[in-house]
C-alpha cells in the first residue's frame, strides 16, 4: 500500500492504471476510521481493481472551528486498517494541498441546501461539493462509494455527478451500527460512558417510529412524543427529526405509502453532534 500526498506522486500511478485498463474505486473520507468506513473499503476492494482511499479533514464543510479542531485525527491506525483490508493507495493530502488558494466559487444545491443538514449546517454542503469535486477532479475513479449514513450527502453528490457530468458511478453502501444500534461516527468517539448511553436515543426513537407509523399511528403524534422524550432527557438536544422522501428530500407531514419514505435525525449528545436515519420504505 502506498501513501501519497500531492497530485504529482498520484499521476503516474494513474496513468497506468488507465494503460491497464483498470477499474478504479474510491472511497473519500475524513480519517479515524471505523467499520462503518471499512464497509465501503471492502465494497470497492471486492468489485474494482484499484482502490484508493483519501483522508482530509476538509476545512471547508466544518461549520464551527471547534468541532474542526476537535475532529479526531487517527492516522497511524487508519493506515494499519486500510492496509489490511488491501487498499492500494492512500492519498493524504495536505489543506495546503487541497486549497492552494482560498477559492471564490460556492455551491449551492438548492432545495437540498434548504432543510435538514443544509438548514441546520449553513454551508456545509458548499464545503461537501468542493472538496468531493477537487478529489474526483484528483483521483478520477471509475466508481465512488459512499454511505447511507449521511443520506443528504448521498443526494448532494450524486446532484453534483449528474449536475457537473463527472461520470462517476455512485455506490451506496448500508449504515453500520454497533451491537446495541448506535450507527458508527469517527464523532462516537468524542462521547464519555454517560453520553454513549444517551446517544442511544437516536436509534430508538427511529426504529419506534417506523414501528409506529406502520402500525397506523399518526406521523404528527410519533413526532410529539419523540420531542418531548428529548425535552425531557438530560444534555440532549433534538435538532430535527423529519419524514422525507431519501432522494429528494421533501418533507412529510403525514406518513403515506405511496412511495419511498425514510426518517432523518439530528440531536446534540452534550458538545457532539450525531446523525441518523432509517428506511421505513426502501
Ligand atoms: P466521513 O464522515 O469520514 O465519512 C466517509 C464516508 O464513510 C462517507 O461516505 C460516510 O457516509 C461513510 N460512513 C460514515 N459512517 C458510516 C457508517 N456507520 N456506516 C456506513 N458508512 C459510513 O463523509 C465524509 O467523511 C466527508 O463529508 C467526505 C465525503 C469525505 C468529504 O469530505
Amino acid at each position: 500500500m502506498k501513501v501519497i500526498r500531492t497530485e504529482a506522486e498520484w499521476k503516474p500511478i494513474w496513468t497506468q492504471i488507465f494503460k491497464e485498463d483498470k477499474q478504479l474505486g474510491f472511497v473519500p473520507t475524513m480519517g479515524a476510521l471505523h467499520q462503518g468506513h471499512l464497509d465501503l473499503v471492502a465494497k470497492s476492494t471486492a468489485s474494482m481493481d484499484f482502490t484508493v482511499v483519501s483522508i482530509f479533514v476538509n476545512p471547508t464543510q466544518f461549520n464551527s472551528s471547534e468541532d474542526f479542531d476537535k475532529y479526531p485525527q487517527t492516522l497511524e491506525a487508519d493506515l494499519a486498517q486500510l492496509k489490511a483490508a488491501g487498499v492500494d493507495v492512500v492519498f493524504v493530502p495536505s489543506v495546503a494541498t487541497m486549497y492552494p488558494q482560498p477559492t471564490s466559487l460556492r455551491f449551492d444545491f438548492g432545495d437540498l441546501e434548504e432543510v435538514l443538514e443544509g438548514e441546520f449546517r449553513p454551508g456545509h454542503f458548499h464545503g461537501v461539493g468542493l472538496v468531493v469535486s477537487k478529489l474526483f477532479h484528483l483521483i478520477q475513479p471509475n466508481r465512488a462509494f459512499f454511505g447511507q449514513k449521511d443520506l443528504q450527502q448521498v443526494a448532494v453528490i450524486k446532484r453534483l455527478v449528474q449536475d457537473l457530468s463527472f461520470g462517476i458511478h455512485i455506490e451506496v453502501v448500508p449504515t453500520r451500527r454497533e451491537k446495541d444500534g448506535l450507527a458508527m461516527s469517527s464523532r462516537n468517539m468524542r462521547l464519555n460512558s454517560e453520553e454513549r448511553l444517551q446517544a442511544l436515543l437516536l436509534y430508538t426513537h427511529l426504529t419506534q417510529a417506523k414501528e409506529r407509523l406502520l402500525a397506523g399511528e399518526a406521523w404528527s403524534s410519533v413526532l410529539a412524543d419523540t420531542k418531548s422524550a428529548f425535552s425531557t432527557a438530560t444534555n440532549c438536544e433534538l435538532e430535527y427529526f423529519a419524514l422525507l422522501h431519501p432522494e429528494t428530500f421533501e418533507i412529510f407531514d403525514a406518513f403515506t405509502q405511496d412511495g419511498a419514505r425514510s426518517l432523518c435525525i439530528a440531536a446534540f449528545v452534550g458538545q457532539v453532534r450525531l446523525i441518523d436515519n432509517l428506511p421505513i420504505i426502501p
